[in-house]
Parts: structure tokens; sequence; C-alpha cells
């Protein structure tokens, strides 16, 4: 069945489920009156309501029962109680999509009495403005057309990966799902470069965001391999291959390799900790 036929149904209507609710409606994915949102606070539900038409729910099993794709997106730390509050409600008839950071498919599948068709995703911050990165992992009873509709949900706020192992979502974590932030700090460490060499902290802001997106999109868009890109811009005895030589010199790759593996390292630490938290 198409998204456009089915109703959506979000636990949890906090930051995450706004943007996706926003990209949805956006794309035309499905109509406002097939979204139903469900939270603890109600005015969070009117706000919502007002903004995008949708339904609203206070119970969270009321929800689900009317939804066809059901989208978990509260915290990781009330995932636990939600799920026992909401397994009832859930059985093979319907989707479930976890966004609930670290929280593996078997603590999603534990609390109900039968299969279900779950897929798990870690998506990034960048959702809030449609250029989020998502990786989605299937669990054992998810079948290809789940995975499917989730990657078209996903792809509405950015652009969705398909994992063929759940402890890959380690290395998403540390890559973008924090990758955001160290991103950032190279924005602000370029634009202190700028404000060094005499621009103003905002024109050295813009250029610098404005690179790294112009970047970005340049790889995507092409799919050339980034060493060839960098190549077409450094002319031998040039400002560029200066730049690279002081990059290398500082071990900027390794870096940020480095950095990457640490999150996925402590990514791998809080997964087996909640591990022990289920048993
Ligand atoms: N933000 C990110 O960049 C990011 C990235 C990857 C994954 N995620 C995952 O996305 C999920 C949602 O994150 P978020 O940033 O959207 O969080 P959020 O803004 O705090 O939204 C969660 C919402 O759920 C509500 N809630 C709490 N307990 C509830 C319950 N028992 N039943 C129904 N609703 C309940 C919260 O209300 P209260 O505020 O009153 O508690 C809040 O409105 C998390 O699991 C997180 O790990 C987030």
């Amino acid at each position: 069945m198409a998204l456009e036929n089915m109703t959506i149904g979000f636990i949890g209507a906090g930051n995450m489920a706004e943007a996706l609710i926003g990209a949805v409606l956006d794309a035309g994915l499905c109509p406002p009156n097939r979204v139903i949102c469900a939270d603890v606070r109600a005015e969070r539900l009117r706000e919502l309501a007002q903004r995008f038409g949708l339904r609203t729910c206070a119970d969270n099993l009321e929800a689900i029962r009317q939804a066809d794709v059901v989208l978990y997106a509260v915290k990781p730390q009330s995932m636990a109680a939600v799920l026992q509050e909401t397994a009832k409600g859930l059985d093979s008839s319907k989707v479930i999509i976890s966004i609930a950071a670290g929280v593996p498919l078997s603590t999603l599948s534990a609390y109900a009495p039968q299969p279900l068709r779950i897929v798990r995703a870690m998506p990034n911050v960048c959702v809030a403005v449609k250029a989020g990165a998502t990786a989605i992992v299937g669990g054992p009873h998810a079948r290809k057309e789940d995975l499917a509709l989730a990657a078209t949900i996903f792809n509405a706020v950015g652009r969705c990966i398909v994992l063929s192992a759940e402890h890959l979502l380690d290395g998403v974590t540390g890559l973008s799902g924090s990758g955001p932030a160290y991103v950032f700090m190279v924005i602000e460490a370029l634009a202190d470069g700028g404000v060094k060499a005499g621009l103003t902290r905002a024109e050295a802001l813009l250029l610098a965001s404005q690179t790294v997106m112009g970047a970005a999109r340049m790889q995507l868009e092409t799919g050339t391999h980034p060493a060839q890109l960098k190549d077409m811009v450094t002319s031998p005895a040039g400002t560029t291959i200066a730049a690279l030589h002081a990059l290398e010199k500082g071990g900027l790759r390794a870096l940020l390799i480095d950095a990457v593996e640490a999150a996925t390292e402590r990514a791998r630490q809080l997964g087996a900790m909640a591990g022990k938290a289920d048993k």
C-alpha cells in the first residue's frame, strides 16, 4: 500500500516528529488527515494541529490503533515505558519505525507478543532543514516494502541509506549522527581563519558555511570522488596546495577518522549499557 493510503501515527511530537511531519506533508506523501500525533503535552499537540491540520490524540495506544505506520519519536529513556504501554496495540499489519537513538531492534520487539515489522532508523539533526542523513535497518520480520516505505519518509527530510546489519548503526552514529557537530566546529574554525585575514565575523561565517555546503553539494550531485574534486581546484604552486600541506601537517585526515571512531566506540558502549539495562 502507498503511503498516501496509510495513516502515520507519531508517538512523541517533539522536534524530530515535527521535521518529519512537515517534510512528509510538503512532499505530498500523504494528506494531513492521514497523520495522527500523540504526545504527553496537550499544548504541543494543539500547536501541531494548528500548523499542519493533522489529527492529534492524547492517548498513545489510541493513535497506534488508528495508524498503519507507527513512528516512535520519544526520547530513548522514555521508550521502555512507551513500549510497555503501547505494545498491545502493535501487530504484524503495521509497519513500526523507531528513531530512538541506541534502542536496539531486540528491545523494540521484546515487548510485543507477536513478530513485528520493525525498522530502526538513525537520522541526524539536519532533518530540521530537510538535509538530514539517515540510515535504516530492518528487523527480522521487516519486509522489503517496509524498508522502502521508511526510506521514502526519510528521503523527504534529506538522504537515506539502507543498511544490511544493525551493528553498523554504531558507525552511522559516529559519522552522520554526531557528524553535524564536527562540521559546525570546522565552520567555526574556517570563519576564525577569515576573521584573522580581516573579514568581519558575519562575512566569514557566511563564506565558511556556504563553502562547506557547496563542496558537499558538488560531491553529492556529481558523484565524483572527493580526491578528484580536490585535485580540480589545486593548481601548481597555488594557494590551495599551500593550505592542503598545512592540513596534512596538522593530521586532519587522521583526526577526523579518530573522531568518527571515538564516537562509534561510545555508541557501542552506550548500546551495551542499554542492552544490560533491558535484562
Ligand atoms: N534530535 C536529533 O538530532 C536526533 C537524531 C537522531 C535520533 N533522534 C531521536 O529522535 C527521538 C526524538 O528526539 P527529539 O529531539 O524529537 O525529542 P523531543 O523534542 O524531546 O520529543 C519527544 C516528545 O515526546 C514527548 N513524550 C515524552 N514522553 C512521552 C510519552 N510517554 N508518550 C508520548 N510522548 C511523550 C515529549 O514530551 P516532553 O518534552 O514533555 O517529555 C516530547 O514532546 C529520540 O529518541 C532521539 O534519540 C534525535
